[in-house]
């Protein structure tokens, strides 16, 4: 039965199903090899970087799993100078990565706007323009989103974080602030735009069936996705999700095993079905397994996002415990990575954008 599978050219939502419910080792292992031989036909074996620089923790949203939601008192709040994000930018620049990712909370305040739009110019000055840019700033409005790409912002992250809409909820408290919907209009506002659009889930949160990950899988593909950025859900203590599930016991390393195998399932599974997309082994597979993301790239997965925060700043942007990298520098990150990528048989993409197959089989 996998054997006939993993032989098939087009997968029914019934095969995405008996997929993820695989367990035995051999079969996963039989997964994985698939998932990776489609990987080197579509993308190649190239993982490539996005430093991942995380400027601000101040977020509006609430949502019950992260670790710098708005309730949280327990965070120092910071925001990053200008200076200080031009100065990572040039060292991603110097070292040469393809692209940086400008992360933070989701922000409203008036500044914002223009704060981002100066820092995309600024960025794009100080490497002659050949810096990739992918923004990953919430929920904004189309004419925010506009200026951002005007300025020469070309991808965007928006993880939609579960398609089960009754989950949705119950992981986001105030339905006025947080809305499934206005989620899938702001990604279809983004890929209206022009964006090359990226969107992705938590995997293994509490109540959530492996019909709900293939679920997710056919949005990706129903909303034309160009970049999937997902990863295993990681208890963070202070939050009320994180604690729910400490009081219940779904926190034993057993339990966290089972999420980090069900995470790449996910990458696999979707490296099956959706093959020319770009997708990344994120940090969260490494909170749960020091191998994480070279099981993540094994898995299917082609995209690395070595944060290049300042030292000072990273322990305050926690959006889960135990979240790995927090004591590296810039240096040490790059370092660490690319042996990781060389472990298995992989390159890095250095110097080159990488953008998604996917969006340029349509531009
Ligand atoms: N575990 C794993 N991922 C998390 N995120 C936020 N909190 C957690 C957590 N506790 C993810 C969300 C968000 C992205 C920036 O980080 O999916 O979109
Ligand atoms: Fe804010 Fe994103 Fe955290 Fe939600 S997941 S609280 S939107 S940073």
């Amino acid at each position: 039965m996998l054997e006939q599978i993993l032989e098939k050219e087009s997968l029914t939502k019934d095969d995405l199903i008996y997929l993820m419910k695989l367990t035995k080792q051999d079969d996963l292992n039989k997964l994985y090899e698939k998932a990776y031989s489609i990987k080197e036909k579509y993308v190649g074996r190239k993982a490539y970087y996005r430093g991942l620089i995380e400027f601000s923790n101040r977020c509006v949203k609430n949502c019950y799993y992260c670790g710098i939601r708005s309730g949280n008192e327990n965070v120092e709040r910071f925001d990053m100078s200008g200076d200080e994000i031009i100065k990572m930018a040039k060292w991603a620049y110097e070292n040469n990565y393809g692209s940086v990712t400008l992360q933070s909370g989701e922000r409203q305040d008036k500044n914002f706007e223009k704060f981002v739009k100066d820092m995309i110019l600024d960025i794009k000055k100080v490497s002659d323009g050949k810096l990739g840019l992918t923004l990953c700033l919430g929920e904004q409005t189309e004419d925010i989103y506009r200026e951002w790409f005007e300025a020469g912002g070309h991808r965007y992250l928006l993880r939609i974080e579960t398609t089960n809409e009754e989950l949705y909820k119950v992981i986001h408290p105030d339905n006025n602030i947080h809305s499934f919907q206005k989620r899938v209009d702001c990604l279809k506002t983004l890929k209206k735009i022009g964006y090359q659009v990226g969107t992705g889930v938590m995997i293994g949160l509490p109540g959530q069936t492996e019909e709900d990950l293939v679920n997710d899988i056919l949005f990706f593909e129903e909303m034309d996705i160009d970049m999937i950025g997902m990863g295993p859900y990681v208890v963070h203590k202070d939050t009320p999700l994180g604690k729910d599930v400490i009081n219940n016991d779904l926190n034993t390393e057993e339990e966290k095993y089972k999420r980090f195998v069900l995470g790449l399932k996910m990458i696999a599974i979707t490296r099956l079905y959706l093959k020319d997309v770009n997708i990344a082994a994120t940090t969260a597979l490494q909170a749960l397994n020091p191998l994480g993301r070279e099981l993540g790239l094994k898995a299917g997965a082609n995209i690395l996002m070595p944060i290049i925060t300042i030292e000072e700043h990273r322990e305050k942007y926690q959006l889960y415990d135990n979240k790995p990298c927090i004591d590296d520098n810039a240096e040490e990150c790059k370092a660490c990575l690319t042996g990781r990528v060389s472990s298995i048989g992989d390159i890095v993409g250095y110097g080159e954008w990488g953008d998604s197959p996917h969006f340029k089989r349509k531009n």
